[in-house]
């Protein structure tokens, strides 16, 4: 999605500019520009180096905008690039979001005899801004009196060359946050390009604006009504957004796995009480020993984690659980829902557009919302009533993995919650039992990522593989689609998944020695089941990789791909077969020497539809 960022203050805004744009280039782009006041705009399409080398070395000023543009009206040229301007190219303006009724606005424009010169609707708010902006209206108010005629989503930042000393930041629906520093004042769509700067932000919230000056910003609401906004320390430095020394952030954030589930489990278990303490619910904890059924919602790999929820509430709580897709869920007809039901809304970036509309939907029915999120104060995170924080630290790499794991420990805890609160009996393990293997959970993906160099030789042999099957049952039906998802978005090779048992619904057909299925088959209650799948394979022809805690002798007269994971009760199980995926996904997408960090296609957060 497109990326903002904006500057005012004592420094040459240039260098933050630029610097931030790289920042932001993981969220997926295909053209980027800057203003820097005093100097006028440059903007290209393709990569942000290519920008980079236009710039002439005297090109500074106190304050600047810049955009990553991915998108979505017009094609990724350089006149479609931003920033925009009106026709008197005194209002310069990034967006990121969609102007849902730019067509109309476009026409009402042209009746006053403003034309514009792009396809984008980015252009259109900024002729917009122009228009209320006559002579001595200050460029807040053109602003505030343009946004209020404008229905869709946007994040934007607005400079103006009669007024070279202020910027504009509003935000509805896309994500804006604000960087205090010492030096000055910054803008920018999430916190990896601040954290060189500063740690102290604040987030915009939907319909409002921020009016920075060189020395001073104020926050207000579209009627200018000034608020007091929190600001929040980011517990992120630069360190942790940064590779550390390995070759992708992807690589990075799966041998992050270890820390981050002792990061998600940190202060949550009380191992002397046998309960999980989980202080983001504790406003609605009344409520929730009431609720009778739970929905959860997400997209992509968050909408699998929601399935790993659906089983783990179920076994550990006993509450029926049903779990949809968030771009169909917001279609649903919501007036059936019971008012006794809860949603859990899961997303890593918190901005994710379809999972947002879902929100919005059940909470139109007084539903009580949750969400599961990683990014602290992201619009999801401040859309739901309560909510579990992954603490999962900055994810980029666009194929999510520290996240996903996280996702699925916070659902555990979750679960013990829940079946304390509402005195369920134990449909699985007793809670000592979860939480005495929740605390062995790093030890063992230490195990695994210990042996990555099994995953990587069975990678490279399978590297030229045209198709992958994933197959899995229970517990490992999510992770079979997970880990085709992470296959395909990073080595672009055709994967999908299948329960075990629907083999010989259709499948099985597809099989032969260029088609290896990929089976998850952990020593639990479903093994004996799947073993008999992959007997059913081999004998077809079809290559076996077997990812197991079981007896590999006995596995090894089926296959000779066997990776081994440590056997933990069935319930955690998931979180331990989905770290050789993704290892897997990556050795091959690497051995094929594709762009991991940003795949093509692709970006890290859907902010729009
Ligand atoms: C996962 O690897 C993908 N990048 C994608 O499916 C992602 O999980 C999905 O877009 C949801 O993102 P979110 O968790 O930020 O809402």
């Amino acid at each position: 999605m497109c990326g903002i960022l904006g500057y005012i203050g004592s420094k040459n805004a240039t260098p933050y500019l630029l610097e931030g744009l790289k920042g932001l280039e993981y969220r997926g782009y295909d053209s980027a520009g800057l203003y820097v006041a005093g100097q006028g705009v440059i903007k290209r399409s393709g990569k942000v180096a290519k920008l980079e080398e236009s710039i002439p070395s005297d090109f500074a000023g106190n304050a600047g905008i810049a955009h990553t543009r991915w998108a979505t009206h017009g094609a990724p040229t350089e006149l479609n690039a931003h920033p925009h301007c009106d026709q008197s190219k005194t209002i310069w303006l990034v967006h990121n979001g969609i102007i849902e009724n730019y067509l109309e606005i476009r026409e009402q424009l042209l009746g006053f005899g403003i034309a514009c010169a792009t396809e984008t609707d980015s252009e259109v708010l900024a002729q917009l801004v122009g228009h209320h902006y006559a002579e001595g209206v200050p460029l807040e108010v053109a602003v505030g009196t343009a946004l209020q005629e404008v229905r869709g989503a946007y994040g934007i930042a607005v400079a103006s060359v009669r007024e070279p000393d202020k910027l504009v930041a509003a935000r509805f629906g896309s994500p804006l946050m604000l960087g205090i520093g010492d030096d000055g004042y910054y803008i920018a769509s999430d916190a990896s390009p601040l954290l060189a700067h500063t740690r102290n932000v604040t987030y915009l919230n939907d319909g409002e604006m921020a009016v920075l000056e060189k020395d001073s910003y104020e926050i207000m609401n579209l009627s200018r009504d000034v608020l007091d906004k929190k600001v929040e320390v980011l517990d992120w430095d630069i360190e942790s957004a940064q590779k550390k020394g390995y070759e992708h952030f992807m690589l990075k954030e799966i041998m992050e796995g270890p820390e981050v589930i002792e990061n998600t489990l940190r202060g949550r278990l009380d191992i002397e009480n046998s309960t999980a303490k989980l202080g983001g619910l504790a406003d609605v904890e009344e409520r929730l020993k009431a609720i009778k059924r739970i929905i959860i919602t997400g997209c992509g790999s968050a909408y699998y984690a929601g399935l790993v929820g659906e089983l783990l509430i179920e076994e550990i709580a006993g509450i029926p659980v049903e779990v949809e897709i968030a771009s169909e869920l917001r279609y649903r007809r919501w007036t059936a829902v019971p008012e006794d039901t809860v949603l859990i809304a899961v997303s890593q970036s918190g901005e994710t557009a379809d999972t947002l509309e879902a929100i919005r939907e059940a909470k139109k029915q007084g539903i009580l919302t949750l969400g599961v999120v990683n990014a602290v104060g992201s619009s999801i995170a401040r859309a739901t009533d309560a909510g579990v924080y992954n603490h999962a630290g900055p994810e980029i790499g666009v194929a999510s993995t520290k996240a996903f794991i996280s996702q699925m420990t916070v659902f555990v805890l979750i679960a013990l919650r829940l079946r304390e609160l509402q005195n369920s009996t134990a449909y699985s393990n007793s809670t000592q039992e979860i939480i005495q293997e929740l605390t062995r959970l790093p030890a063992y993906i230490r195990s695994i990522l210990q042996n990555k160099d099994v995953v990587s030789d069975i990678a490279k042999r399978h590297a030229d593989m045209r198709d992958a099957l994933y197959i899995g049952r229970k517990f490992q039906f999510p992770i079979a689609y997970e880990g085709a998802l992470k296959l395909k978005e990073i080595s672009y090779i055709h994967a999908e998944a299948y329960g075990a048992g629907e083999m010989k619904h259709g499948p099985i057909a597809l099989i032969d020695e260029n088609f290896p299925t990929i089976a998850l088959m952990p020593k639990d209650s479903l093994y004996e089941k799947t073993r008999s799948n992959i007997e059913e394979i081999r004998a077809r022809g079809g290559k076996i990789i077997a990812v197991t805690s079981g007896d590999t002798q006995e596995l090894s007269k089926i296959t000779a791909d066997i990776i081994m994971i440590p056997q933990t009760i069935e319930c955690l199980q998931p979180i331990l077969t989905t770290i050789p995926l993704q290892l897997f996904a990556y050795c091959v997408a690497h051995e094929r020497g594709l762009p991991i960090d940003m795949p093509r296609n692709l970006a890290k957060s859907v902010t729009v539809e």
